[in-house]
């Protein structure tokens, strides 16, 4: 009988890589600067405790079941009602928008929403436009869905607007179709740039005329310590193409895995029409929504503000320090990261796998450019690590780089 190994059975789609982005789990991670994590000293545990306590002994069994009766089976495509009004009275006070609770769906993550928008709205061959540095996971779905992935240049004003301005005519020129722009307009991952206020009036003007979606990644829109909020795209949005997702992963704690998506009932519909996993779990759905009545939340986001300003401020000093003039970045006025372009007087292909023999872990500014570029940048969170470890796996990364530059020709 002939044996067929598994491999031989994948799909395309799987090919016959490993699970994607896992460092090597051999190499012990000293200093961990890989993953944008919330700092779990900021998670609201306490609360979470008595919470989750109080949601099971006061609506009963209901809690563990696939959906509360009084909804019926809405919730097993948009998740439970009750945190789909909370989020839509929160979006309503913030971004002065409003919304229904068919407005909003729930995901496992914002990533699932990304997922989700994306399976209800690109076909094979639609095109979607994005930052020539972006977030891989949304990237690998466009891929999935077998879109054609267009990028336009990030500056410090954001992504290049006009430059997708001119991308749409070249596009319609070559007889396609622009479906989607995804852009993560607030602290973009990786850059740390936010998209200006002209910039974003004009993305959701040319969206209004060319007829496309905006996929507006929220994500960290909550996470500033610096400078003035701006509108939002789903705020600024007069024409019902902007879906906005949003996450508990980077403001409460990613163990919820409870994100969503927002728009309008009709644009929403588009993502509801391609979910079939059952929805959220009721339980965490049900504390969110207590933990969002009780206004526990505003409080929340400000103390957890506080932390990731001063850990970005030891980030950014220690840069200066160690690095000196081999590195350049922006400082953040908000989020979980540094976006560090290092000098061509380095080797930085050395010097990165230096560091990783030292357990700095970062992630390389390939990840987030593909085959286009990156090779000298990485992108370093400090959102999780303590103050001590920022400026010792800086000061380590330092000495590395002072090593490896190259003599002067
Ligand atoms: C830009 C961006 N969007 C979305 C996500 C997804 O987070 P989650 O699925 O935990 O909400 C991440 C996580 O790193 C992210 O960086």
């Amino acid at each position: 009988m002939a044996v067929t190994s598994v491999l031989a059975l994948r799909s395309t789609l799987a090919g016959d890589g490993p699970p994607l982005f896992f460092p090597d789990p051999d190499v012990p991670a000293i200093f961990n600067f890989d993953q944008g994590l919330a700092a779990p000293e900021t998670f609201p545990r306490e609360d979470l405790v008595r919470i989750a306590k109080l949601v099971l002994d006061r609506d009963g069994p209901e809690v563990l079941d696939y959906f509360d009766p009084a909804t019926g089976y809405e919730e097993l495509v948009y998740g439970y009602k009750g945190l789909r009004s909370e989020i839509a009275k929160r979006i309503q006070r913030t971004q002065k928008r409003t919304i229904d609770p068919l407005g909003i769906i729930l995901t496992s993550g914002s990533v699932q929403g990304i997922a989700l928008a994306i399976a209800g709205y690109v076909n094979a061959g639609d095109v979607v436009i994005v930052e020539a540095a972006s977030f891989p996971y949304a990237l690998r779905y466009m891929a999935m869905a077998g879109a054609e992935v267009r990028t336009v240049p990030v500056d410090d004003g954001g992504m290049d607007v006009d430059a997708v301005e001119t991308l749409l005519s070249d596009i319609a020129g070559e007889g396609k179709r622009v479906k989607m722009v995804y852009t993560i307009p607030t602290f973009q991952t990786p850059t740390g740039t936010v998209l200006s206020a002209p910039r974003r009036q004009k993305l959701v003007d040319l969206a209004a005329k060319h007829g496309f979606l905006i996929l507006e990644d929220n994500v960290y829109g909550d996470l500033r310590f610096a400078g003035e909020p701006l509108p939002t795209l789903l705020e600024l949005d007069r024409a019902g193409l902007v879906l906005q997702c949003g996450s508990f992963s980077k403001i409460v704690a990613p163990a919820l895995r409870l994100g969503w998506i927002a728009g309008t009932d009709e644009a929403i519909a588009g993502l509801a029409a391609v979910r079939q996993d059952l929805g959220v779990g009721q339980w965490l759905a049900r504390v969110m929504t207590q933990y969002l009545a009780e206004g526990l939340l505003e409080p929340h986001l400000e103390r957890a503000n506080q932390v990731y300003k001063s850990k970005a401020e030891t980030a950014v000093r220690a840069m200066r320090r160690y690095c000196g003039d081999y590195v350049s970045f922006r400082e953040p006025q908000g989020s979980f990261y540094l976006w560090v372009e290092i000098d061509e007087r380095v080797d930085w292909e050395t010097a990165a796998r230096m560091a990783e023999r030292e357990g700095i872990f970062f992630r390389p500014g390939e990840r987030f450019m593909g085959d286009t570029g990156g090779r000298q940048y990485l992108r370093l969170a400090y959102s999780h690590v303590s103050e001590d470890v920022i400026e010792q796996g800086i000061a380590t990364l330092g000495g590395i780089i002072a090593r490896c530059v190259r003599a002067a020709a």
